[in-house]
């Protein structure tokens, strides 16, 4: 992270700072979305086994993004024009997720959310590349691959989910997906 702090140190500061105003929101959003899905039993259970585990995948990201920023040195830089979108995009996911129950529309929150963290993750990686900092883009491509990861998964989930309404036509397909 030394070279890329040092070549592009605000643009970095500001990217990681809308980062992890991301990550912190898809924790809650995970969260949200798994208390929804708390009554819903039979594929549904290994569903929510894999989303905890991608919550958790989330959460470190969060962490990491955090100490980073420590080690650069760089708080919040203020209410950017970035963070600021970052900040009512999530807000806009959290308000849907809220007031939706049907674990269809539900996925297709989280397919729209990961849509976002993988580009965000994408954009560091390029910073990265500019700067030719191989420690950085070595952390951002392996962030990026987890990303690349939770999108897969949620975008089988809502295909599933919205292709099917027969609870036991989805089973074997959703428990594959969760393996
Ligand atoms: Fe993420
Ligand atoms: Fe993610």
């Amino acid at each position: 992270m030394r070279k890329v702090g040092a070549t592009h140190r605000s643009k970095v500061i500001s990217l990681l700072n809308e980062r992890l105003a991301f990550e912190r929101a898809a924790l809650q959003i995970y969260g949200g979305v798994l208390e929804k899905l708390r009554s819903f039993g039979g594929p549904y259970q290994s569903v929510q086994a894999r989303l905890r585990l991608i919550r958790e995948e989330e959460r470190a990201h969060e962490e990491w993004l955090e100490e980073q920023l420590r080690a650069l040195g760089g708080g919040p830089d203020g209410e950017s024009d970035g963070l600021l979108r970052v900040k009512a995009e999530s807000r806009r996911v959290e308000g849907a997720m809220m007031v939706e129950h049907d674990p269809a529309a539900l996925f297709r929150l989280l397919l729209g959310l990961e849509v976002s963290d993988v580009g965000g993750w994408e954009l560091l990686l390029e910073l990265a590349d500019r700067a030719q900092d191989d420690e950085a883009r070595e952390a951002f491509r392996q962030r990026l691959e987890e990303e690349q990861e939770h999108f897969r998964f949620v975008s089988h989930l809502a295909a599933v989910s919205t292709g099917s309404r027969i609870l036991d036509e989805t089973v074997i397909t959703l428990e594959d997906a969760s393996a």
